[in-house]
Formats: C-alpha cells, structure tokens, sequence
C-alpha cells in the first residue's frame, strides 16, 4: 500500500467498498448481504503472497488481457506505483471471496478520494467495453495471481449479472481495439507473444539495441492496441513506403529500426533475426484485413495546429502540477524499490534523442493531447488525456526542449524534401 494513503482515505476506500459489496449483493438476492470484510484486514496480507510476474501472465487469456489493460498501473508484478496506483497483490478487495468488489472496480472505474496529503484525485477507467468472458478472464488471473486466494472462478453470466445490476458507461469510439489474449488462437502463438513482449519490455529483452529506459509501449501505448497512441493496427498493410524523412521507400523493418534508432537512442536490430520476425509477426497480426488503400481509424497521433504558438513557461507550470508525478521532478521518469525504470524519462540521457518524431514540439503536442496524463480522465483503456491543444503544445516545447542526447545521423534526414518546421536540425 502506498505510504501516502492516509488511514481516513483507507477508511473512506473500505466503507465505499463495503457498501459496493451490500448493493451488488443486495441486487442478487433482494437482501442487503454483508460481505465477510472483517476477514482480511488491508494490514493482514495473505501468508502465501508470492512476487514477481506470474507464468500466466503470457501462457493464458487472462494474463495477456491483464498485461494489455492493467499494466500500465497495477504493473506486471502486481505491485502497482508507490504513491500513485495501488497493488492487487494481496488486495484485499481481490482476495475477498465475493467477487463483487473487484467486479465493481473493473466494470465500472474507480477514482481515488482527495485528501490532505493527496491533492490529486487518481482514476482508474472503467473497462465495460470489454466482454463479460473476458472480464471474468481478467478477474479470474488477478484472483489466482501474487498469492492471491484461489477462490472459486467468477463466471460471464456474474459478470453479465453484475453489468446488469450495475448499468456501468460504455465507451463507444469506432476503434475497435485488439485483443492481444486472441493470440493464443494462431499457430504461431509463442512467436506473437514473443513479438508484443519485444514491445512491451525492450528496455530488459534488448539491451544491446535500446540505449534508454524506453519501451516501444511508452509510446505505442499497450502494447500498440490504442487509438491515437500510435497503435500498430493496420500498420504493416502500409509498407513498403515512401519516407520523406529517408528520402526512399522503407520496409516494415526499416521504419522499426528509425524507432530502434531515435526513440530508443539505440542500435538497430538485425533485419533477418528472429526478434525482428517475432516483432513483424506482431505486427502482421495486426494488420487484419487493412490494404494499402485504406484508411485506419486512431492510426498516428492525431494532430494538432501548427498556427498555435508554444508558451514553454506556461508548459513547465503543467509539467510540474500534472506530469512530475510520473515523470520526475526532473523528467528523469521514476523507478521502483528496486531501481527498475517503471515510468519513462521525458528529457536527458535516458530519454528519446533529438531525431525522434517526440522531440518534434508538435508530434508530442498531439501525442499528450490524446494520451497524457493517464489516470486522471475517465477516457478508455488508461484514464487518458484532458489537456487543451495549447497546454498540449505549451508542455509538449518545454519538455521536447529539454536536455537530450544528440543525433549525428541526422545529417542525412531529409534528402529531398523540405523538412518540417518543427524539426529540431
Ligand atoms: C490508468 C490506471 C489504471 C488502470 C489502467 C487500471 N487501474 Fe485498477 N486502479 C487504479 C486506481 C487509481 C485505483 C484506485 C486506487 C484507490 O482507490 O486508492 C485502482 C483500483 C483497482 C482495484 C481495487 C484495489 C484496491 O485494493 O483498492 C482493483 C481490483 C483494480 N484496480 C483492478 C484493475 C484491473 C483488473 C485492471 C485492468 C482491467 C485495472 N485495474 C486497470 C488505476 C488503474
Ligand atoms: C519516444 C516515443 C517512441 C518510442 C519509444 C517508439 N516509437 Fe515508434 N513511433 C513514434 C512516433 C511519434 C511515431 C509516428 C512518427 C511521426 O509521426 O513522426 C512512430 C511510428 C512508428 C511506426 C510507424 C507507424 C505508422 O503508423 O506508420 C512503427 C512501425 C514504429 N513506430 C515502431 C516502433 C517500435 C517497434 C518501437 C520499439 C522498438 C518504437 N516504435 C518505439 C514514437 C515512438
Ligand atoms: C499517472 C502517470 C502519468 C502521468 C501523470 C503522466 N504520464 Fe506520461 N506516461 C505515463 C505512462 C504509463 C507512459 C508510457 C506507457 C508505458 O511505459 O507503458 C507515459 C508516456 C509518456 C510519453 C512517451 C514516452 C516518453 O517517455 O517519451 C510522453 C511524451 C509523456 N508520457 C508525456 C506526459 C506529459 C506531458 C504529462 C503531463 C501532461 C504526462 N505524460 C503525465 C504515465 C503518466
């Protein structure tokens, strides 16, 4: 539990659940159930808590679904973010027998109370888009995961009964987002989840190719399954293609390593190995049935006016009160108690250089309006966004600005065409 969380804010939290537990309850059965909450006191956890990332998480439905929606807070091994989301391990709301508290948080969201020592009110979005038989797979590997109580699993028609009860938003934008459990369907499964794992953990998988903390994920969000978080759906039907910024047409595998180059300020990787087949078949998979032709719904950014003028000292006033708490007071992102790199650096060495589309003021301005802050906005898979288009661009110069590592490469960029005027060289 984070150390922030004051006992009045762990009280409101247990008698807001406490009354979940009663309503779901009490829609079931027509009586006001009270739920066996005295049994696990939040100080008590369970004697069995096991840490690290369980196997399931890539072997199973649930696990995969976990790694794509919950991740980006709860965190791989369950743990979440000191002082900013709060664990499963051993959370007594998932540990709990009745599975109404954890079915209220996933299908409906929850947002944190503010308190005196936390003025920022946190949230957690609401996942009814998703099935009731993926729910219940989720709930189900959250439930069996860290040590958790191996109760009884919760089936689709709880969930279906609980939506009932509950009527929770859905979210109804036209993306129509993957689901990356769905690999375990194909015949080449291993190789699809080795492919998203290189996207999701290349920091640790390749580090002779990534010369920074990044994972391909900080910025293709969820492992490339957001609209405007430059998801990779579609993606390969589009190359090969004509890059002004090479000057030529690029494969797939080119256009991976300009982000192996860049945005990981590394090396790239070789073209006829099996990571970077692991991560085109990713790719592919994604690609469904999208032609060259066609035009796909959330692919890139977004975009933004190039006619609204950055006020940078406006946008260190927002990095400081709305980013500092992910990114460090010094953009240098934040690590866990064991120093591992948790969320991602936004300036200096361990950042992006200066000849990745991020560094360009209005690349990132468009990036942050639809993605950044997460867990602040009821937006769906990650609490996102919430920023006007000229705070985005007054964020987005101060912190592209910044102090990062230089690109001697870039003397080639742009051959023929005329650069943009945001470009950094
Ligand atoms: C954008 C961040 C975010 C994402 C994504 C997210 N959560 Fe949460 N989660 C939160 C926040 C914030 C809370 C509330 C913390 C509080 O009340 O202090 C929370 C609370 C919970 C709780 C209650 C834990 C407790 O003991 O208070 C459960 C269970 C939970 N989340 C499960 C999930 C699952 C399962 C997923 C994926 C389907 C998920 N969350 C995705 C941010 C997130
Ligand atoms: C610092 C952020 C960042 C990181 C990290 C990053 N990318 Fe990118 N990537 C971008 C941006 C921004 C674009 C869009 C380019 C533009 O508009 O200038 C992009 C574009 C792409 C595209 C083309 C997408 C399309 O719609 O045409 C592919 C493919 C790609 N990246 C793959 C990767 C892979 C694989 C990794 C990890 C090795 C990675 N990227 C890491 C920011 C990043
Ligand atoms: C609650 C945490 C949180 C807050 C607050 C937050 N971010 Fe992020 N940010 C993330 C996460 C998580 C990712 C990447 C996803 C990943 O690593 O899986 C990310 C990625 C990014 C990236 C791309 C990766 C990189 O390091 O370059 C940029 C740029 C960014 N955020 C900018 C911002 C800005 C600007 C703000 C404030 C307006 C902000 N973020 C607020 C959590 C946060």
């Amino acid at each position: 539990m984070s150390d922030t969380i004051s006992v009045g804010r762990m009280w409101k939290r247990w008698s807001a659940l406490a009354a979940i537990i009663i309503i779901i309850g009490a829609s079931k059965t027509g009586n006001a159930v009270a739920a066996p909450l005295k049994s696990s006191s939040p100080d008590q956890p369970s004697a069995t808590e096991k840490k690290g990332v369980p196997k399931a998480m890539f072997t199973t439905r649930g696990g995969l679904a976990y790694a794509q929606f919950c991740t980006d807070c709860h965190r791989l091994d369950g743990e979440g973010v000191a002082k900013v989301f709060p664990p499963l391990a051993a959370s007594p709301s998932v540990t709990n027998k009745d599975a109404s508290a954890v079915l209220y948080f996933v299908l409906m969201g929850v947002a944190t109370t503010e308190t005196e020592t936390s003025k920022g009110v946190l949230s957690m979005p609401g996942f009814a888009r998703l099935r009731d038989d993926e729910i219940a797979e989720i709930v189900n590997f959250v439930r069996a995961s860290w040590g958790n109580a191996k109760n009884p699993p919760v089936t689709a028609a709880q969930v279906k009964s609980a939506r009932a009860s509950l009527d929770p938003k859905v979210d109804v934008s036209a993306f129509d987002t993957p689901r990356i459990a769905d690999v375990l369907k194909e015949p080449n499964a291993e190789q699809l989840v080795r492919g998203m794992r290189l996207n999701t953990e290349t920091h640790t998988l390749l580090p002779k190719n990534v010369g920074n903390v990044l994972n391909c994920t900080s910025c293709h969000l969820n492992g490339g399954t957001v609209a405007d978080g430059s998801p990779y759906v579609g993606v390969s039907a589009f190359f090969p293609s004509y890059a002004p910024r090479a000057g030529r047409v690029i494969t797939l595998e080119d256009r991976i390593n300009g982000c192996f180059l860049r945005s990981m300020n590394g090396k790239p990787l070789a073209k006829d190995g099996d990571d970077m087949k692991a991560m085109v078949a990713y790719f592919d998979w994604m690609k469904r049935n999208t032609k060259p032709e066609d035009r796909v719904e959330g692919r890139g950014v977004g975009k933004i006016s190039q006619d609204i003028k950055p006020d940078s000292e406006n946008g260190k006033r927002i990095y400081v009160a709305q980013c500092a708490i992910c990114h460090g007071q010094n953009g240098e992102g934040i690590k866990n108690s064991q120093g591992q790199p948790v969320y991602p650096p936004l300036w200096g060495d361990q950042s992006f250089n200066i000849g990745a589309g991020m560094a360009r003021t209005y690349t990132a301005a468009a990036f942050v309006k639809r993605n950044m802050p997460i867990g602040f906005h009821p937006g769906f898979p990650l609490a996102q966004g919430g920023l006007s288009d000229q705070e985005s661009v007054d964020v987005a110069e101060y912190f592209s600005h910044m102090p990062r590592p230089d690109f001697p490469a870039k003397v080639n960029d742009w051959p023929k065409d005329k650069r943009p005027a945001d470009s950094r060289y």
